[in-house]
C-alpha cells in the first residue's frame, strides 16, 4: 500500500540514492542531506510503498519571513507517471501550513515541464525568474503560493 509520512533517520540511505539516480553529480552529497534532516524537522516526507521508499520531498521554513520552503522533491524512475510526485509535494505543503507560514515558495529550472505542471496543479504561481541562482549561470524559476490567509 502506497503511502505518505514523515522521513526517518533509516530512509535517508534510500533517499539519498534516489538523489544521485535524479540528479547525478548535481545531489546533495549525504552529509548535507542528513544534515538537512536534523533541521528539517517535520517538513521532510517520503512515499513509501512495499516498505520501499519511491519519492521524497524536503522543506524547511525561514519563521522570520513566515515562509516556508520546498527545497528538493523527486521520485525514483520506477515509480514515476503515477502521481506521486505531486502528492509527496502535496503532504509537504500541509506539513509547511501546520506551520506559522503565509507563503511557501519554491525553485525550478524553465526546462523542468513536469515539475512546473505539478507546481501549477497545486496552485504555485511563477513570480520571478532569477539569473545565476546556483551560480551555475542558469535561469531558475522562482514560484509562490500564499497560504493561510484566513488566520491572523
Ligand atoms: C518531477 C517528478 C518528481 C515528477 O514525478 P511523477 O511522480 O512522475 O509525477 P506525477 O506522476 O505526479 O505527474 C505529474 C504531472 O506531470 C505530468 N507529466 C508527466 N511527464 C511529463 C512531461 N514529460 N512533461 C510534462 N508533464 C508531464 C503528468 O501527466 C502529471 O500531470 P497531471 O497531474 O495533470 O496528470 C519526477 O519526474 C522527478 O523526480 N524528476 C526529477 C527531480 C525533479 O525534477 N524534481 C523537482 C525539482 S524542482
Amino acid at each position: 500500500m502506497l503511502k505518505f509520512r514523515q522521513a526517518e533517520l533509516n530512509d535517508l540511505e534510500s533517499i539519498i540514492a534516489i538523489e544521485q539516480q535524479i540528479f547525478s553529480t548535481d545531489s546533495y552529497p549525504a552529509f548535507v542531506v542528513r544534515q538537512l534532516f536534523d533541521i528539517s524537522g517535520h517538513n521532510f516526507v517520503v512515499a513509501e510503498e512495499h516498505n520501499q521508499i519511491l519519492g521524497y520531498a524536503l522543506g524547511s521554513v525561514n519563521s522570520k519571513r513566515k515562509q516556508g520552503w520546498i527545497l528538493s522533491m523527486g521520485v525514483d524512475k520506477v515509480a514515476r507517471g503515477r502521481g506521486l510526485g505531486k502528492q509527496v509535494t502535496k503532504h509537504l505543503m500541509e506539513v509547511l501550513k501546520a506551520e506559522d507560514v503565509k507563503e511557501i515558495a519554491l525553485t525550478v529550472f524553465p526546462e523542468n515541464a513536469t515539475a512546473i505542471k505539478i507546481y501549477k496543479n497545486l496552485g504555485f504561481q511563477k513570480t520571478q525568474v532569477l539569473e545565476n541562482y546556483f551560480l551555475d549561470n542558469e535561469e531558475r524559476i522562482v514560484m509562490t503560493l500564499r497560504v493561510n490567509e484566513d488566520r491572523k
